[in-house]
């Protein structure tokens, strides 16, 4: 490891917001704060929401500039990322911020049941090889639903046409009730709406670009953005169709064909 990345590990760990859980250390100590994250760390009643593989954490931190009165969280499990949002929020004394460094596969150990409203997925990586480690697949939905409130909303924001597309068929296929969908988050116009004529509100939001989403901006590419809702009941199945895969990307396999099935 370098001796940046080491001594940012160092001062992280002085940082009373961030919380640093690997895989090696949750298996061995349960997590007390489960159930109790408003009480014990935000003190005060005010929903959570999530932003999973916050990298640099600059969309939990630009949320939380523009609604204090709601707790964000980011997750991610690199902590030289981390590192970035969580010592603005300390340096700006935002309260309602934490940061924690997890895997998202085992995120359910974190959080009790109701306890979070809202979950952001931003730039996930599209892992165009495997579902099961995509954000938005039945995997993670299935342990997303472990703590999520009934009928809590997903937003997906995504350079990716691969993962943009799967998730649509999958959000088609188990009647998750859609709520907003764009494939041209920043173009003139958005389901008809121009975005000159957005809200304040929606401006504002529109205004926090991450890490990543302005790499993707500065390559000409399409910023696309969904939200929906996950009901807690009912089974979840994949989509089973071909996609193409984004042509930006490697595929870490030998390409018989330009798609992949979404499994
Ligand atoms: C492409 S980056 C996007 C980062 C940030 N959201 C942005 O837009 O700049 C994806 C991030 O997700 C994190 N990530 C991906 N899979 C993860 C997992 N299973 N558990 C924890 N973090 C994960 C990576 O460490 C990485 O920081």
């Amino acid at each position: 490891m370098s001796k940046g990345k080491l001594q940012k590990f160092a001062e992280m760990e002085t940082f009373k917001n961030v919380f640093q859980y690997p895989y090696g250390v949750i298996s061995e100590v349960p997590f007390d704060m489960k159930g109790h994250w408003c009480e014990q760390y935000f003190k005060n009643d005010n929903p959570i929401v999530l932003e999973l593989g916050c990298g640099k954490g600059e969309y939990t931190v630009g949320l939380a500039r523009v609604y204090p009165n709601i707790n964000f969280i980011g997750v991610d499990i690199k902590g030289a990322r981390i590192y970035t949002g969580a010592k603005q929020a300390l340096e700006e004394n935002l309260e309602n911020v934490a940061f924690l460094r997890t895997s998202i596969e085992i995120i359910d150990r974190f959080f009790a049941q109701d306890e979070v409203q809202e979950i952001w997925l931003t730039f996930s990586d599209p892992q165009m090889k495997n579902f099961h480690k995509r954000l938005s697949s039945t995997f993670f939905l299935n342990r997303y639903r472990n703590f999520l409130i009934d009928k809590g909303i997903i937003h997906l924001k995504t350079d990716s046409n691969f993962l943009f597309t799967y998730t649509t068929y999958l959000v088609e296929k188990n009647k998750l009730p859609l709520l907003f969908r764009t494939e041209d988050l920043y173009g003139n116009e958005t389901n008809g709406v121009k975005s000159a004529d957005f809200d304040e509100r929606t401006k504002e939001i529109l205004g926090i670009h991450t890490y990543y989403e302005n790499q993707w901006i500065e390559r000409g590419l399409n910023i696309k953005y969904m939200k929906f809702e996950l009901p807690r009941l009912g089974d979840l199945c994949e989509p089973e169709i071909e996609i193409e895969l984004d042509d930006y990307r490697s595929f870490k396999r030998t390409k018989r064909s330009g798609k992949a099935t979404a499994k």
